[in-house]
């Protein structure tokens, strides 16, 4: 099958991730506590920070035509109302870098880290937290707006409600009481209540701020001068009930996905993101079957979990839909072939029904910083040598690639 015309081709990263020495954010700050849970801090990460230009030149040569990347908060505001410009021209370079190797920019304005100060002021739980991103988008977008191809506020808005309605993250009152919470708090000297850090902030409070922040962060990206696509990303499970696990299966979807595709309705369009599915029973979510494919992260291997959620998100934000991230952590580089080849193909059968369909980033370009599990899952279609940062082009790469150029299945 031939894709449509001007089908983005391409890798997603996220600047904290990738880059490398971000130490002016909250992230940073959360992996080097005594109580901490990352299993390790990020460090140099992988040097995108300098070698934007080989990777991104790499992509170019392996024929992806798009690349979804964050800017990072916390170095273009490294205080409250203060603008490095500095950091700007930095991310300039990085545009314009793109633009010279024929790869269709998507700007990501916050994917997870958020400066420092943003925490002392009470992080995302504080409704002022909406007004202070939109300065910021406002603020960026003037600096760069003209080189923009497309933008996304928030990287999954919905996560910590996703991770809450599957198990796979600490409930509201677990939170409150985390260790590490409590300690960041001390170590910036403010109250614990205040460090409402993303994704570990307080799901009841937050929800209304970062829909809100979408909110007016889109209106500033909107404001000019420059035009294009904003939307939003969320993160996507394809939620399925087994006999009896319908009521739990709706329940979920509502307060985890529905809320938040029904508040991409208007935006351009809307992000995709999808791993893998959940199952729910009468009794809540249902443990993997015994002997089903499981990936690093103990994700089941389902690809096809993602024609499940553009579906999904496509008949309740009505709005075109790109594929701003679906990949898998892997050592088995040909598990991630027959992973992407079974995600495009229902990709295709999407369009095939006449669903917009605009693009496909897989995550990641890069083996990269896996949160709170570091440098173990692989999910890059590069690899990178911890020691040198070499990078090392995967065959799913080149083969991802050859489709690119195609740009067909
Ligand atoms: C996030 C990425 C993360 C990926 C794989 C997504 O939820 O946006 O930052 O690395 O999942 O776990």
């Amino acid at each position: 099958m031939k894709f449509p015309d001007g089908f983005l081709w391409g890798t997603a990263t996220a600047a904290h991730q990738v880059e490398g020495g971000n130490i002016n954010c909250d992230g940073w700050l959360l992996e080097h506590l005594p109580d901490t849970r990352f299993t390790e801090p990020s460090a140099d990460a992988c040097d995108h920070y300098h070698r934007y230009g080989e990777d991104i030149a790499l992509l170019a040569q392996l024929g992806f035509n798009a690349y979804r990347f964050s800017i990072e908060w916390a170095r273009i505001e490294p205080e409250d109302g203060e603008f490095s410009l500095a950091a700007l021209d930095h991310y300039r370079r990085m545009l314009a870098a793109c633009h010279e190797h024929g790869i269709t920019p998507m700007v990501t304005m916050h994917h997870f880290t958020s400066p420092r100060w943003l925490m002392a002021r009470g992080g995302w739980e504080a409704p002022e937290t909406a007004q202070r991103f939109a300065r910021y988008c406002e603020r960026s977008v003037r600096h760069l707006g003209d080189l923009i191809a497309s933008a996304c506020t928030l990287n999954e808005l919905n996560l910590v409600a996703a991770f809450q309605s599957t198990g796979r993250a600490p409930s509201d009152e677990q939170i409150v009481r985390l260790p590490m919470r409590t300690e960041a708090a001390r170590a910036m000297g403010i109250e614990p209540e205040k460090f409402g850090s993303y994704p570990w902030c307080v799901r009841s409070t937050s929800r209304d701020v970062l829909l809100e922040a979408h909110r007016l962060g889109a209106a500033a990206l909107r404001s000019g001068p420059a035009r294009f696509p904003v939307g939003m990303t969320v993160a996507l499970s394809d939620m399925q009930a087994a006999p009896g696990g319908e009521a739990n299966r709706d329940r979920a979807r509502r307060h985890a996905q529905d809320v938040f595709l029904e508040a991409a309705r208007g935006d351009e369009f809307v992000g995709v993101q999808t791993y893998t599915r959940d199952r729910f029973g009468p009794h809540g979510t249902l443990p993997l079957e015994p002997g089903v494919e499981v990936t690093q992260m103990g994700y089941e291997f389902m690809p096809r979990a993602l024609e499940a959620t553009i579906r999904y998100a496509h008949a309740k934000a009505q709005v075109p839909v790109i594929v701003t991230e679906n990949g898998i952590a892997t050592e088995d580089d040909t598990r991630r072939v027959a992973f992407i080849e079974q995600a495009l193909a229902g990709v295709a059968r999407c369009i095939r029904d006449g669903i917009d369909v605009r693009g496909y980033l897989y995550w990641s370009m890069l083996d990269n910083f896996e949160w709170l599990f570091g440098y173990r899952p692989k999910f890059g279609l590069i690899a990178v040598d911890r020691q040198t940062q070499q990078r090392i082009v995967k065959p799913s790469a080149e083969w991802l690639g050859r489709i690119a150029r195609a740009n067909e299945i």
